[in-house]
C-alpha cells in the first residue's frame, strides 16, 4: 500500500451530514472523484446543493476562483445505492456514531469493493479496533478523524487499532499531509487524543463551580487571560452542554469508569433542565447577550512599604521584579530581589503574596507562621500583556489590610487580578497542568507522540501552546508537586500523577 495509490484515488464518502459533506469538499479540492452516499433519500443530492450555494458566495466575493469552484463541484457525484462505488479506492465513513450501524456498513462494504481498498472511518469516540473486528480484511481499517468545520479544520487524527496495517495508517497520514491538514498519528484509545486531553479543560472548571470557587466569568477570563481563545465556560455553552456532557460520559465509560475522567454534577443538572448552552439560549450564560464584560474592580494603590521583595529565580520572578520596580519608580526606590529562597513572589515587609504551588494560601500561611499570604495564579504568558487576568486568593487568617492589599499589589504590577476562593492551584496552573499530566498519561501509553499532542492540541482546540510545550516552560516536578497538592485536598483518583511525569521529575536536570 502506498500513498500514491491513494492520492487522487476515487472516493467514496458515505453519511453527507456536517462531516460528510466537508470532507467530500476537501476531497474533491484535492482533485479525487468523489461518489457521496447517504441513507436518507436526497441528502447527498442536497448536499452538493448546499456547497454550490457556498461556494458561489465565495466566488461573489472574490474569495474563490470560479473554475476552481465549478471544477470541485464537478468531481463530487452523489450515489443512491453503495453499488455505484465499486471502483472506489477508498472509503471514508462520516454516518451516525453508532457501532453497529458502522459495523454493518463495513461489512456491507467489504462484500462490494476490492479487498485492497482502503476503509477509513470518521468517529470521533468508536474504538477502531471494535470496528475492525470480523472483516475479512481488518488491516485496512483505520480512523480519519477530521475535525468541525473540516475545510477549516487542519487537524487530522490517524487512528490506529490493533488490526490496523502500519502501511495503511501511514497512506492515510500521508494524504492526509497532501490534502493540506497536519496528520497526527494517535493509537485507538478512548477520546483518542484531541478528546481525551482536553478534558480537564472542562473537569477542572466544572470542579471550580461546584465548589464555587468562582464564577464561570471569572474563570473564562483567567484561562482567556492564560491564552486560551475561549473560557471553558464560553466553550462549554457553545459545543453543547449535551454534546460536551456526552463526550466526557463517553471517555469516562470507556476508561471503566476511571473517577480521573468523572463527569460533573454542575453539568448533568445542566443537561437536564435544558440549558444547553448557546443553542437553546442559555447555558452559564444567558443568549444572545452572552458572558458580557467582567464587573469593574477598583484596586486602591498598595499602601507605603518599608520593604518589597521580589523572590524566586526564573521568567516569572524576572517580570514581578520589573514590574515592581515600575510600580516603584515615583516612590524613588525599587525592590531587592533573593533568587534562592526556594519560592516566587512578592515579600511586602511581612506579608507574602506567592505564586502558585499547588498548595492553598492557608496552608502556605500556616507553614511558615505569616498570617498575611496570598496565592496568585501562574501568569502563562510573558511578558504578561497589561491587564491581564489572573485569579488569586487569601489565606483565612488573614488581616484585613493584607486582604485588600493582596489585590491591590496584583493590580500595580499591571494584572486585572480577580479574587478566588483558597482552592489549591487556582485557576489557570490547576488547569494547565491537569491538560499536561493527561497529555503525559497519553505519550505514556503510546496513544501519541510528544509532538503529537502538541500539534493536535493546537490545531484540533486552537490551544495557544501544547501541553508539551508548557512542560519546557514550566517543570515536570512543579507540575507533579501541583497535582500532588490537588491530591492532598481531595484523595481520590482524579489527581493522579502521570508516572511519566514523575520520571522526568526525577530525571537529573
Ligand atoms: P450528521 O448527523 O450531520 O450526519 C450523519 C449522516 O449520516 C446523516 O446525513 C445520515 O442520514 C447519514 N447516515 C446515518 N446512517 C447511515 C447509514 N447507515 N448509511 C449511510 N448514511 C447514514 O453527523 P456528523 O456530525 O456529520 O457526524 C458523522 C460522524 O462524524 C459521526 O461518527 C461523528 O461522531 C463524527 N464526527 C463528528 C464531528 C462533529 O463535530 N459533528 C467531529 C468529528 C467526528
Amino acid at each position: 500500500m502506498t500513498t500514491n495509490k491513494l492520492e487522487g484515488a476515487p472516493m467514496l464518502v458515505i453519511g453527507a451530514g456536517i462531516m460528510g459533506a466537508g470532507i467530500a469538499q476537501v476531497a474533491a479540492q484535492a482533485g479525487h472523484p468523489v461518489m457521496l452516499f447517504d441513507a436518507r433519500e436526497g441528502a447527498a443530492a442536497q448536499a452538493c446543493s448546499k456547497l454550490a450555494g457556498t461556494f458561489d458566495g465565495l466566488v461573489g466575493k472574490g474569495r474563490l476562483d470560479a473554475a476552481a469552484a465549478q471544477a470541485t463541484l464537478s468531481r463530487i457525484t452523489p450515489i443512491a445505492a453503495l453499488e455505484a462505488a465499486q471502483g472506489a479506492g477508498l472509503v471514508v465513513e462520516a454516518i451516525v456514531e453508532d457501532l453497529a450501524a458502522k459495523r454493518a456498513l463495513f461489512r456491507q462494504l467489504e462484500a462490494l469493493l476490492a479487498a485492497d481498498c482502503v476503509l477509513a472511518t470518521n468517529t470521533s469516540s468508536i474504538s477502531v479496533t471494535a470496528l475492525a473486528n470480523g472483516l475479512a480484511h481488518p488491516g485496512r481499517l483505520v480512523g480519519m478523524h477530521f475535525f468541525n468545520p473540516v475545510p477549516l479544520m487542519k487537524l487530522v487524527e490517524v487512528v490506529s487499532g490493533l488490526h490496523t496495517e502500519p502501511a495503511v495508517a501511514q497512506a492515510i497520514f500521508d494524504l492526509g499531509r497532501a490534502w493540506g491538514k497536519v496528520p497526527v498519528h494517535a493509537r485507538s484509545t478512548p477520546g483518542f487524543i484531541v478528546n481525551r486531553i482536553a478534558r480537564p479543560y472542562y473537569a477542572e472548571t466544572l470542579a471550580l463551580l461546584l465548589e464555587q470557587a468562582a464564577t464561570p466569568q471569572v474563570i473564562d477570563a483567567c484561562l482567556r487571560g492564560a491564552g486560551f481563545r475561549m473560557g471553558p465556560c464560553e466553550l462549554m455553552d457553545l459545543i453543547g452542554h449535551d454534546t460536551n456532557f456526552a463526550v466526557t460520559q463517553s471517555v469516562y465509560d470507556a476508561n471503566f469508569q476511571d473517577k480521573r475522567y468523572q463527569p460533573s454534577l454542575v453539568q448533568r443538572e445542566m443537561v437536564d433542565g435544558g440549558l444547553l448552552g448557546r443553542k437553546s439560549g442559555r447555558g452559564f450564560y444567558r443568549y444572545p447577550a452572552g458572558a458580557g464584560a467582567l464587573p469593574v474592580a477598583v484596586h486602591e494603590a498598595p499602601a507605603t512599604a518599608r520593604e518589597v521583595v521580589v523572590h524566586g529565580d526564573g521568567a516569572i520572578a524576572d517580570h514581578l521584579e520589573q514590574a515592581a520596580t515600575r510600580a516603584l519608580a515615583p516612590q524613588g526606590w525599587g525592590p531587592a530581589r533573593v533568587r534562592d529562597s526556594g519560592w516566587t513572589g512578592l515579600a511586602v515587609d511581612e506579608a507574602r503574596l506567592m505564586l502558585t504551588d499547588g498548595r492553598t494560601a492557608g496552608a502556605l500561611a500556616a507553614t511558615s507562621g505569616r498570617a498575611d499570604t496570598a496565592v496568585f495564579d501562574r501568569p502563562l504568558l510573558l511578558p504578561a500583556p497589561p491587564g491581564t487576568a489572573l485569579a488569586y486568593a487569601v489565606a483565612d487568617a488573614a488581616g484585613p489590610g493584607w486582604r485588600t492589599q493582596a489585590g491591590a499589589w496584583l493590580a500595580a504590577l499591571g494584572f486585572k487580578p480577580q479574587r478566588v476562593e483558597d482552592t489549591p492551584g487556582l485557576v489557570a496552573a490547576r488547569t494547565v497542568a491537569m491538560l499536561v499530566n493527561e497529555a503525559a498519561d497519553a505519550v505514556l501509553q503510546g496513544v501519541c507522540t510528544t509532538a503529537g499532542a502538541d500539534d493536535a492540541m493546537k490545531l484540533g482546540v486552537n490551544y495557544p501552546a501544547g501541553p508539551f510545550e508548557w512542560l519546557a516552560r514550566w517543570s515536570a516536578g512543579e507540575i507533579a508537586a501541583l497535582v500532588d497538592a490537588l491530591d492532598a485536598q481531595y484523595r481520590g483518583e482524579r489527581y493522579r500523577v502521570s508516572p511519566w511525569l514523575r520520571r522526568l521529575a526525577a530525571a537529573p536536570q
